[in-house]
């Protein structure tokens, strides 16, 4: 199954904007998580690497490496990165990596694309060293109360449905035992603010990525590019703060 919100390079200016958003989110989840600086993290989908950068920062390790599929986010990625970062072209859904196993695997913002997000988990697990870590954000709600916000995020989440992925993925990660191999170290939700303006603007970068797919086409097809405009207008003249809310589930296992 494809990565609906493709690598295009309107794709990674919204990965830019959403590295400033979820930093508000992914720092602190870090920073309680991570005591000592590890020697090898991994960052799995970190697309132009802005999440390797940030893991790379706030843990001190060693070495950090960057696992895509996209080779046009993994170039981006390579033009700013320093010495120990390295970033490598692999379908993370496969195991083992080709990196060998690690101290930390980070992941944000992936497995609500995946099939069989549980036991693509599991798996990533097997690739950590004993007591290794293994930390994983997902969007567990977003709440607004903003029309053209709600319709935008009731289609994201409709094409998501419509390929057995779920936008929401963070309360069945809350709700699954893990294995024996791992033990489940914290686990909550992270609100996050984030403006009328920045929201509509990461929508509306989004929608041209799949406004074009069958499914939208059929079920939207007609009001669609409309959707579109009214973003556009939204991000250039949204002043409004507290009209959307993101919760972020993060969860911290550790490898016995
Ligand atoms: C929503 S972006 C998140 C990027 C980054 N983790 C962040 O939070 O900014 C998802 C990333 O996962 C990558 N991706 C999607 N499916 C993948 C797969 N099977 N293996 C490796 N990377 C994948 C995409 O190319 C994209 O860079």
């Amino acid at each position: 199954m494809s990565y609906l919100f493709k690598d295009t390079e309107k794709a990674a200016h919204r990965l830019r904007l959403l590295a400033d958003v979820f930093a508000f989110s992914s720092r602190p989840f870090l920073q309680t998580v991570v005591d000592t600086a590890p020697e090898m993290v991994i960052d799995l989908g970190c697309g132009p690497g802005h999440t390797t950068r940030l893991l790379a920062e706030v843990t001190q390790c060693s070495q950090a490496i960057g696992l895509d599929s996209s080779e046009h986010f993994l170039s981006l990625a390579r033009m700013i990165a320093p010495a120990h970062l390295s970033f490598v072209h692999h379908d993370v859904t496969q195991t083992p990596f080709p990196t060998g196993p690690c101290d930390l695997i980070f992941c944000r913002l992936l497995l609500t694309h995946l099939q069989e997000p549980l036991s693509v988990l599991e798996r990533w697990g097997t690739q950590l060293r004993p007591q290794g870590l293994l930390l994983v954000e997902e969007v567990e709600w977003i709440r607004t109360e903003h029309p053209l916000l709600r319709h935008y995020l009731e289609i994201q989440a409709a094409l998501l449905r419509q390929q057995a992925n779920e936008l929401y993925i963070g309360p069945r990660l809350q709700q699954h035992q893990v294995n024996d191999g791992l033990e489940r170290r914290l686990s909550h939700v992270y609100h996050v603010p984030v403006s009328t303006a920045q929201a509509a603007t990461m929508f509306s970068m989004n929608l041209p990525s799949w406004k074009h797919h069958p499914f939208i086409q059929q079920q939207y097809g007609g009001s669609i590019d409309q959707i579109e405009q009214d973003l556009h207008a939204l991000a250039n003249d949204a002043i409004g703060e507290g009209e959307i809310v993101w919760g972020m589930r993060q969860l911290a296992y550790e490898r016995k």
